[in-house]
């Protein structure tokens, strides 16, 4: 069934400069040398009291493997990817957070419905070097699903992120979810570009701040196309973008088409079928790849249609290959419940301009506050994008809905934190303020445009 979504992405892929033959038909079995998908290394929590999760977190520069060599990068507890936090709802995280850096980092809890105040999501809170913090806050019943940590000062997180700092939080599923996708094999990738220089990873140039730095490595939990064997003949893959700059776009071997359960941590109503996934960064999606039937199947790495990025060849991504004693699994048909936005209640609309390095024509200021919402309220935001290159637009703490893009409805309903804003595009967004006040940041998660001025203050109370 051809949603209209997978045939406008179809449109927008046959519309890109490159044609491509059904490139994975004719690969040997080339990946039988690949490395396994490593798992990612996890926060040790102690929840020995109950309700309480408690575990810690370092910053460090550390020499780690790196794609079966070794590399000093800038590190979350000595690993790269960054340890996974694996959490469940309604659990109260205490996270102690030791900054052993030459300079001050902090964390953002990418994506999570909590507060933006005290020790919760608050990317006010600069750690300095040498000293420690303790976050602390109670993962909310309404989540499940891909967020992520990394850090958030101004000026200072594109270089971060990039050397290394970026690691996934898990909020593990509710029950009807976990019935629904019951059995079947389930993988957390962190999609990251990195560029080494020897051991050491390469800095920024100048011109890489204006366009957004893309690592020439493409890495999966760490490792350049990596393999899985899958204990099932479908296979949930959760992508985290965790890259400063680089779209992904992926596809699998010769077209086959796979299925969308979540996006930005929400689960949607129900698969939608497609061929081609563009996760921005920042962005996550979740997957449903079907083997039944196939020997291997591999996920491409397909250059995005956005000005500024360095050219980048079309390349395998990850090999999935079904195990011999592979269990079969059916499709989920239902899946969360996405709830609706009720425009008739809305009292304010705004507008957002996006345009190089600014915002609203605006340089980010921390002592300015560009949007004042009162809690409770629901808006509509007109996000524009004026600029000659795509931008990724992200607002912390409130997911929103995607109301139109170019005064079309999208073809499902969807809540996002992260989307993804075309030269030329209008995209209505439905924000609703029905939980958590303070002060806190939209931006674009373009890491180098964020940290040169594009981003601005939303305080809600
Ligand atoms: Cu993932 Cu303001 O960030
Ligand atoms: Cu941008």
């Amino acid at each position: 069934m051809p949603t209209s979504l997978s045939r406008r992405r179809r449109f927008l892929s046959s519309a890109g400069v490159f044609a491509l033959p059904a490139l994975g038909l004719c690969l040997p079995r080339a990946f039988a040398q690949a490395r396994e998908l490593p798992p990612l290394a996890e926060i040790a929590l102690d929840r020995s009291e109950p309700g309480l999760a408690r575990g810690e977190l370092s910053a460090e520069q550390a020499v780690v493997p790196v794609d079966g060599g070794f590399a000093r990068l800038t590190t979350y507890n000595r690993s790269f990817p960054g340890p996974l936090l694996r959490v469940r709802r309604g659990e109260t995280v205490q996270l102690r957070f030791s900054n052993r850096l030459a300079e001050e980092t902090n964390l953002h809890f990418h994506g999570m419905n909590i507060p933006p105040v005290r020790r919760a999501d608050n990317i006010w809170i600069h750690v300095p070097k040498g000293e420690a913090f303790e976050y602390a806050f109670t993962v909310s019943q309404r989540d499940a699903g891909l967020h992520w940590y990394h850090p958030h000062i101004h000026g200072k997180m594109a270089r971060q992120m990039f050397a290394g700092l970026t690691g996934a939080i898990l909020v593990e599923d509710p029950p009807e979810i976990a019935d629904a996708l019951r059995g079947i094999d389930d993988r957390i990738c962190v999609l990251k570009d990195i560029t080494l220089q020897g051991e050491d990873v390469e800095p920024h140039r100048h011109l890489e701040w204006p366009v957004g730095k893309e690592g020439a490595q493409l890495l999966v939990n760490g490792v350049r196309a990596p393999m899985v064997r899958a204990r099932s003949t479908l296979v949930r893959l959760r992508l985290l973008n965790a890259s400063n700059a680089r779209y992904w776009r992926l596809r699998l071997t010769a077209d086959q088409p796979f299925s969308i359960i979540a996006e930005d941590g929400y689960f949607l109503g129900a698969p939608i079928e497609t061929e081609e996934l563009l996760l921005v960064p920042g962005g996550r999606a979740e997957i449903l790849v079907d083997l039944a039937g196939r020997e291997h199947v591999t996920m491409w790495y397909h250059p995005a249609p956005r000005r500024g990025h360095a050219f980048t060849a079309v390349q395998p991504l990850l090999h999935v290959e079904p195990r011999a004693d592979a269990t079969p699994v059916v499709h989920p048909a239902r899946l969360g419940v996405v709830p609706v936005f009720d425009e008739t209640t809305v009292v304010q609309q705004r507008s957002v301009v996006l345009s190089l390095l600014n915002i609203c024509s605006q340089f980010f200021r921390e002592d300015r506050v560009d949007i004042h919402a009162r809690a409770g309220s629901r808006e509509i935001w007109r996000v524009n994008n004026v600029d000659l290159m795509d931008h990724t637009f992200h607002l912390h703490t409130w997911h929103f809905h995607v109301l139109s893009v170019n005064d079309e409805a999208p073809a499902h309903d969807a809540l996002r934190d992260t989307v993804n804003v075309r030269p030329g595009d209008v995209l209505r967004l439905g924000v609703d303020f029905k939980e958590h006040r303070g002060r806190t940041l939209y931006h674009c998660h373009m890491a180098e445009h964020s940290d040169k001025g594009m981003m601005a203050v939303i305080q809600v109370d």
